[in-house]
């Protein structure tokens, strides 16, 4: 099988990995790809946002298996684009109008109401003004989203009437504006197989999305990652199980044939599980701690999603507890960081941890910096404490000029 997959950061090194260790592959490209995936397959120079560019490359390259890794370019209907120009490639990915559940939160939100998914309550507005109107007496605290892709800039909480009052005009991208309940609760990512008519349901990992320890700073992408959840439960599994299937029926009464991958944000409250959000893609860095612990082969599973012939088969996974930790740059998540020398991979391979590359490029024969988040260390063990410490020991050889990682991922006091 001949393999394309799209996009250049940890998660597409962890699927890259994944892919090449599958004996059902004869060539895996990558595009545009970083020097991690450089390591099981070829980079190619491309523009993945433009359909037409993705479709010729398919075409050239005569793939079998597109794997669209984020979300912009499944916002640019990218999947659609190579559906129909090249359809000898399967594609795993949405189209663009299965991916609206995550470019669009106003429309995910109607249909998570329409569809009976548990969320939290909220209310759509066409402006800001209107939006600022009814947040003189919304309840606090309370939440302000923007209705695009923002890159997890999008979402303020406002624990203040100034705050909340100020949230409609700062938001990073034009057009509606969502105001939402605020939940308490505990978070959870929810990764679901769909190859628009059945299901898999992934096992539920946690990530850590603020900058600093104890959870403070601001928001990033993601500063670590682990699996199993400690307070995750079979009652929990079932439930998700249950949003998942519900999610599935509503595409399918949408008329979507959604082919790929559905994340379910998810918040565990005192009144059950309620839905986030939606993404429309593996999250990263929850993706690279799922490749970790999958035992099967991916690519069964990846073709026949995109095939529209799941496997019927459950995904097997090892009992490890796997858990993964981001080290960015200084300037993360306002600055990339360019061009830096980075050291210590070697090491922290021969220490044993696994490393994925999120943010790099070789620079004369060097590897630098190239990104907010750069690198990912990768360690399983018998416990989550000991995947931790195995994690921290391989951080501890690697080094770059500013480099950042938090000190207590998986280490939540509530277990
Ligand atoms: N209704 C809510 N109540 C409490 N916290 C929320 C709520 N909605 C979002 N959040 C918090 O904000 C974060 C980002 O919101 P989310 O909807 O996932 O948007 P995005 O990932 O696109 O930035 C969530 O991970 C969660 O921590
Ligand atoms: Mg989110």
């Amino acid at each position: 099988m001949r393999v394309l997959l799209l996009g250049s950061g940890g998660r597409e090194h962890a699927l890259a990995w994944k892919i090449a260790a599958s004996p059902l592959f004869t060539a895996l490209y990558i595009a545009p790809g970083n020097p991690g995936t450089a390591l099981f397959g070829e980079n190619v120079e491309c523009d993945i946002l433009d359909p037409a560019a993705v479709t010729e490359l398919t075409r050239r390259l005569q793939i079998d298996l597109l794997v669209v890794g984020g979300e912009a370019p499944l916002a640019a209907g990218v999947a659609d684009a190579v559906r129909y120009d090249y359809p000898a490639c399967a594609v795993f990915g949405p189209g663009k109008v299965g991916a609206e559940l995550e470019w669009s939160k106003a429309y995910a939100k109607d249909f998570m109401q329409k569809y009976g998914l548990p969320t939290a309550e909220y209310r759509c507005f066409a402006t800001a003004a209107e939006a600022r109107a009814y947040l003189i007496t919304a309840p606090l605290p309370v939440v302000v989203k923007a209705d695009g892709l923002a890159q997890g800039k999008g979402v303020v909480i406002a624990k203040t009437r100034a705050e909340a009052l100020v949230a409609p005009d700062h938001m990073p991208v034009e057009g509606q504006v969502i105001v939402e309940e605020y939940l308490v609760g505990r978070e959870a990512s929810v990764f679901v197989l769909t190859d628009g008519q059945r299901c898999h349901v992934l096992p539920a990992t946690e990530d850590h999305k603020q900058l600093y320890d104890g959870d403070t700073g601001p928001n990033t992408g993601g500063m670590g990652a682990y699996s199993p959840v400690a307070y995750w439960s079979t009652k929990l599994q079932a439930e998700s199980e249950t949003i998942a299937l519900r999610t599935l029926a509503g595409l399918k009464a949408e008329g979507v044939d959604y082919r790929g991958v559905i994340f379910l944000g998810l918040m565990v409250t005192a009144s059950g599980i309620k839905l986030l959000e939606f993404n429309a893609r593996f999250g990263d860095p929850e993706c690279q701690v799922l490749m970790v612990k999958l035992a099967s082969d991916i690519l069964p599973y990846l073709h026949g999603a995109a095939r529209g012939e799941l496997p019927p088969d459950p995904l097997e996974w090892s009992q490890a507890h796997v858990a993964l930790v981001v080290a960015c740059g200084g300037g993360y998540p306002e600055a990339p960081s360019r061009g830096l020398p980075i050291t210590g991979i070697a090491e922290a391979e021969a220490a044993g941890s696994l490393v994925f590359h999120a943010g790099t490029a070789v620079s004369d024969g060097r590897l630098v910096t190239n990104g907010g988040r750069i690198l990912n260390v990768v360690d399983s063990g018998e416990t989550l404490a000991l995947a931790l410490d195995k994690a921290y020991n391989g951080l501890k050889f690697i080094s770059f000029p500013g480099m950042h990682y938090r000190r207590d991922i998986g280490r939540r006091k509530d277990g």
